[in-house]
């Protein structure tokens, strides 16, 4: 497989959002149509389908599909609820490849800003469609997180310190250094002391490494087996994920930047509400839960 440098996490993310897409208007739970454009291959696993796309992705790892699946339409939900509450920002930190400034019809008044690296944004761009929904309403940001200051440059963009602000930090956390997750999360909150913020971040259970069985349902098939495995992938793409939290360290590097947790679910709860409506709520046996989705309020 060939990857553009760095962006071969956000290729996979999309790619299981074109599958979920393929499932059609009845069958689906988020609906991305420009997920395609960012994925080697596109026309194979249109050809496959959304069925047989599923089925092999089962073989990796059940459940992983909707795990991501569930992710992307929370944030989508939470993201809509801000914009008719008053949000006036929207800051995406680690874009990726992440549409949601187009897709989703939100406001005009909503102001977006997309962080990212500069060879992830650069390859985006390159794969945007030229009459795009709501672009003149968004920024593209080049951070690097680990080396750079994300105020620096967001003020530098334009961000408006008296503006409520909603980020997100979707699938990021566990590819860069707890340093760079706290720094972040002080900057964010330093950003917007003179008004409120809703801060989304995912984060990976520490129980993958030390107890993985407690990461997935019940008669989840070799449980210690397939966290090698997904570990493994995303090493291979060149992107290792090397942090880990508990329940309660997430809540301590939040709330020592001002922040409080609201929610924190995971496909588990998340099962239910969305899948079952299309028919396809998923097995015990199937739940794939190490990854958090908490939502924090500052
Ligand atoms: C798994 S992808 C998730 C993309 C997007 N949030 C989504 O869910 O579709 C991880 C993203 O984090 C970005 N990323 C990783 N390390 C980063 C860093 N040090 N600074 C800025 N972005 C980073 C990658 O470029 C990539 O777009």
């Amino acid at each position: 497989m060939i990857f553009t440098q760095k962006d071969g996490t956000a290729q996979g993310v999309a790619k299981q959002r074109l599958i979920e897409t393929l499932a059609g208007p009845d069958a689906r739970v988020i609906n991305d149509p420009y997920a395609e454009r960012f994925v080697i291959g596109p026309g194979i696993i249109k050809l496959m389908g959304h069925k047989l796309s599923i089925w092999l992705g089962q073989k990796l790892a059940p459940g992983f599909h909707e795990h991501l699946i569930s992710r992307t339409r929370f944030i989508d939900e939470l993201i809509e609820k801000s914009a008719i509450s008053g949000t006036e920002q929207y800051v995406i930190l680690g874009a990726g490849y992440d549409m949601r400034a187009h897709r989703l019809g939100l406001p005009s008044a909503l102001r977006i800003f997309e962080v990212d690296q500069p060879e992830v944004q650069a390859r985006k761009r390159s794969k945007l469609p030229k009459d795009l929904a709501n672009s003149e309403n968004v920024t593209y940001v080049s951070v690097d997180f680990t080396h750079q200051s994300l105020a620096e440059q967001l003020l530098a963009a334009g961000f408006d310190q008296s503006k409520p602000t909603v980020f997100t930090l979707e699938g990021v956390s566990q590819y860069i250094t707890k340093e760079a997750v706290s720094s972040t999360i002080e900057e964010l909150a330093m950003l917007t002391q003179e008004t409120r913020s809703t801060f989304f971040i995912s984060y990976v259970d520490e129980l993958l490494d030390k107890d993985p069985e407690a990461c997935f349902g019940r008669g989840y098939p070799n449980p210690a087996k397939r966290a090698e495995a997904i570990k493994s992938l995303s090493a291979k793409f060149g992107e290792p994920w090397i942090s880990f939290y508990t329940a309660e360290e997430m809540a301590s590097v939040l709330s020592r930047s001002g922040y409080s947790i609201k929610e924190n679910v995971t496909l588990e709860d998340l099962n239910a509400p969305y899948f079952a409506p299309v028919g396809r709520t998923l097995p015990e046996n199937q739940i794939f839960k190490l990854e958090h989705f908490v939502v924090a309020e500052g």
